[in-house]
């Protein structure tokens, strides 16, 4: 078991549109870390550049619902459409503690990804993981629910996005020092 550090608001890889995961060899250990980080951190669904791995990969435990009884994981996604209607409904995000913001996204998405094995899907999701997925695409793309809002839902969190970038900007300069310590 390893838990890995989950990476905050300010920390430049969360800006980052992941590259594509082209080697499958060693991808379970790095799923399995990335679950035990996720469970670590109470969250329902984890990217991986939300533990700094830049890498087109997500996972998704929704089984506390009746939408699922198995976990997710997903490789290489990508979004081929949107369906249905857009619904509002209130996201958290592991790398923003403390703020919580009604977003609206389209009911429905169907995705275009790989599993572990390397197997090609293309499937629709609605329901809460409909929802993860699309919460989870937009982070390997670098997009937060802070740009899914409008400016006044924004304004109300400035002080803590301000302090999130802080401390993600002193956790990255304490990072490096510590490389310079034999
Ligand atoms: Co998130």
């Amino acid at each position: 078991m390893a838990v890995l550090e989950i990476v905050h608001y300010g920390d430049p890889i969360l800006r980052k549109k992941c590259k594509s995961v082209k080697d499958l060899e060693d991808i379970n250990s790095i799923i399995s870390d990335m679950f035990d980080s996720m469970y670590e951190a109470e969250g329902i669904g984890l990217a991986a550049n939300q533990v700094g791995l830049d890498m087109n990969l997500f996972i998704i435990d929704v089984t506390h619902t009746e939408e699922a009884d198995e976990t997710h994981i997903f490789i290489n996604g990508s979004i081929v459409s949107k369906q249905g209607e857009d619904q509002v409904f209130q996201e958290g995000c592991l790398s923003m503690p403390g703020i919580a913001l009604d977003v609206t996204r389209p009911e429905k998405v169907t995705l275009k990804y790989q599993t572990p094995d390397g197997e090609w899907h293309e499937d629709e999701f609605g329901g809460l993981l409909g929802r993860a997925i699309q919460h989870e695409m937009d982070h390997l793309n670098g997009v937060f629910i802070v740009d899914r809002v409008g400016e006044v839902e924004r304004i109300k969190y400035q002080a803590e996005l301000k302090e999130l970038e802080s401390n993600s900007k002193s956790r990255l300069r304490s990072r490096s020092e510590k490389g310079f310590v034999l």
